[in-house]
């Protein structure tokens, strides 16, 4: 682990000029295939922000090579699913849609079928995908995205179908073209991979192994964005707080956060994810230091009971994420949490579950995102006894989001009243005329107000809570 060295990481030149060649090749050859119109393309990707940001750039790769865009199958020469392996419904829904496209294919011949992302990094998911789904043309893994033009190329022109999902503990390629989703908001990977293995998770098997980007290009990427307008900068990795392992330079995730901070521009920084075992009291106290670092951490607990923190791999203990929680309302008292819970992890009992709903409960997180564990193959859980029915753990997963829904209520309710800075990101759900966004603490508002504001950050008087955002007025510039 982490015996990688730098120059087997980073892609070489050479090798970007020869993918390079490649977006010409098929620039040339769609020209010729597509002579009236621009050749579209359908890209969605599943999962988290990763895949999301890994989209970006397969889409600035396409756009490179001709594609234009569209939103639906219908009328698309190039349909991509960016896959998710982190659960089974995940999979099911990728499988799912895959088969769908089975008449698609039939209606037109000239489609051309990709897939790509997490799931085809496990081979009994290929496999499936060879026997089981013949229109399927091409097939790429996490590792080889910057290769996209040419395996694309052979798809195009072999007349057989491409399959290339190398093992790997990872690269990084610099420089892609990123064809981001919004212009408000961006996501910015810091660091790939992941090394910490915890027991029922897949990802360190279909990312490889931990490796940070250089300082100078997240810094360069954001200044660039920050000159566009983009207001937010999300920094991404699946462990933030390993930042800089590896690296030439001395640096750690503190370090880079004080960096960002200080380019010049009216913007916010977020970050995801961060592991509680390595969340220090130098990053509270970065947070807290630094003015657009917003104040909204996102720290996935997992679950309250030590016995499971355990089993899980996870090497922290429940009385270590207290203090931590502790610290950090201390130094910052606005300062909100949220976090991820896993219910029904194998031997999970009822009073392993009752310290997770009490846990919950002393955190007083503003929301959660919230599981049924789901077994994966290969990953170290799918081998422990599972005694506990469907039934029990559906039934402990409602019980914990009514307790969640309370808490959150209460949460929500304690903003009505207070003025807070909204960063505006489009037209809101609650009426005609609304705006939405969201506040540092990363709690959605709704308020009335004019399209001109979208990309602004306006201060809202917030006037009413509900369960899933905020309502609020604008206040009038004095
Ligand atoms: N690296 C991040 C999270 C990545 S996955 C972290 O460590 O927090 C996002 C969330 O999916 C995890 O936090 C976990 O709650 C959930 N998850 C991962 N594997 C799962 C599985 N096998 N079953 C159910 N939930 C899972
Ligand atoms: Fe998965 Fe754990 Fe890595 Fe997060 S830290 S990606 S949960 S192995
Ligand atoms: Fe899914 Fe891969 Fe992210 S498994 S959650 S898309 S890293």
């Amino acid at each position: 682990m982490g015996t990688q060295k730098r120059e087997e990481i980073m892609v070489s030149r050479e090798e970007l000029l020869h993918q390079q060649e490649f977006e010409k090749k098929v620039s040339a050859l769609l020209k010729k295939q597509y002579p009236s119109r621009m050749p579209m393309a359908y890209v969605h990707s599943y999962g988290c922000q990763q895949n999301i940001s890994d989209g970006e750039k397969i889409k600035g790769m396409l756009a490179m090579m001709g594609y234009g865009f569209t939103d639906g199958i219908d009328g698309a020469d190039l349909v991509l699913y960016n896959t998710c392996a982190i659960r089974e419904n995940e999979e099911d829904r990728v499988f799912g849609n895959v088969g769908a496209l089975k008449h698609y294919k039939r209606r037109n011949p000239n489609l051309l079928i990709a897939l790509c992302g997490c799931m085809m990094q496990q081979e009994h998911i290929v496999e499936k995908l060879k026997k089981s789904y013949p229109y399927v043309d091409l097939i790429f893994g996490t590792h080889v995205v910057h290769k996209l033009p040419e395996n694309l190329y052979h798809a195009l022109t072999d007349g057989k179908r491409v399959f290339c999902t190398p093992e790997s503990d990872g690269v990084i390629a610099e420089d892609l073209p990123v064809r981001r989703d919004g212009s408000i908001k961006a996501w910015v990977p810091i660091m790939y991979g992941c090394n910490n293995f915890c027991t029922y998770c897949i990802v360190p098997y279909v990312r490889g192994r931990e490796r940070s980007r250089e300082p100078e290009a997240i810094l360069s990427e954001i200044e660039g964005l920050i000159k566009q307008g983009y207001k937010e900068f999300t920094l991404l990795g699946q462990n933030v707080n390993s930042y800089g392992k590896g690296l030439d330079e001395e640096i750690n995730f503190s370090e880079l956060l004080r960096r960002v901070n200080a380019l010049p521009g009216d913007f916010r920084i977020r970050f995801m994810t961060s592991h509680p075992k390595d969340a220090s009291r130098e990053l509270i106290d970065t947070i807290a230091e630094c003015e657009k670092v917003c104040n909204h951490f996102h720290l996935p607990v997992q679950s309250g009971s030590d016995r499971i923190l355990d089993l899980m791999n996870r090497h922290y203990h429940r009385e270590d994420y207290l203090a931590l929680v502790e610290y950090a309302r201390k130094k910052i008292p606005d300062i909100s949490f949220t976090s991820d819970i896993i219910v029904g992890f194998p031997t999970e009992t009822e009073e392993d579950f009752q310290d997770t709903l009490s846990l919950i409960r002393e955190v007083e997180y503003d929301s959660l995102f919230t599981f049924i564990y789901s077994k994966r193959v290969g990953t170290k859980a799918a081998q422990m006894e599972d005694p506990t029915t469907d039934e029990e753990k559906g039934r402990r997963f409602q019980q914990l989001l009514d307790v969640q829904k309370e808490i959150g209520q209460q949460k929500y309710d304690k903003y009505v009243g207070q003025t807070l800075r909204v960063l505006v990101d489009g037209v809101g759900k609650s009426g005609d005329g609304y705006l939405t966004g969201r506040t540092e603490n990363y709690v959605i508002v709704d308020f009335p107000g004019n399209r001109e504001d979208i990309g602004k950050f306006v201060d809202v008087t917030i006037t009413k809570a509900l369960n899933w955002a905020l309502l609020g007025e604008a206040k009038p510039v004095e």
